[in-house]
């Protein structure tokens, strides 16, 4: 089947099979490695990226299902070479270890603060559910999401990064080629 699909606001049509999965799609077809895969019963949440600004398992949804959709990956983040401020967060809060589940953590992260400004921890835990992390216990994880949050909330100052349509999901919001 054809499908045209924007991936971090480039346009690509291609020719898929009907059962390939979209994280297939994004790793193998595009190149898209930074989307990883961590589990084959849709339980780890490693592969997390935004449809259409919402985060999704791209494990379990198909790639004919992106078909003129838009799909921001981990790789999408970063403007300018400046770090998105889920991703600063992250660094700057060491909530990260071997780094295999933080592209979907912070995917899901985005998706979460979006929905909650000032999340407090359990909020944070409770949206972070679907996302495994086998090496840091999550508490700097927690405390990088509630720590981005409040660098992305309104009024939080002129540096701050609020939360808009573009730093939910730039290259959902830039619309693209
Ligand atoms: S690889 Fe998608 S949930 Fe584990
Ligand atoms: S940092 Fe290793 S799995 Fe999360």
């Amino acid at each position: 089947m054809r499908i045209t699909v924007n991936v971090d606001g480039v346009g690509y049509t291609d020719d898929v099979e009907p059962r390939t999965l979209l994280v297939h799609y994004l790793r193998e077809r595009l190149g898209k490695t930074g989307t990883v895969v961590g589990c084959d019963t849709s339980n780890c949440g490693a592969c997390t990226v935004h449809l259409d600004g919402h985060s999704v398992k791209s494990c379990s949804v198909f790639a004919v299902q992106a078909d003129r959709h838009e799909v921001t990956t981990i790789e999408g983040l970063a403007r300018d070479g400046k770090l998105h401020p889920v991703q600063r967060a992250f660094h700057e809060n060491h909530a990260l270890q071997c780094g295999f589940c933080t592209p979907g953590m912070i995917m899901q992260s985005l998706d979460l603060i979006a929905d909650h400004p000032d999340p407090d921890e359990e909020t944070v835990r409770k949206g972070l559910e679907g996302n495994l992390c086998r090496c840091t216990g999550y508490q700097n994880i927690v405390k990088a999401v509630r720590d981005a949050a409040h660098h992305m909330r309104p009024g939080a100052g002129p540096e701050a990064e609020q939360v808009t349509e573009e730093t939910r999901s730039p290259s959902h919001a830039g619309g693209g080629e």
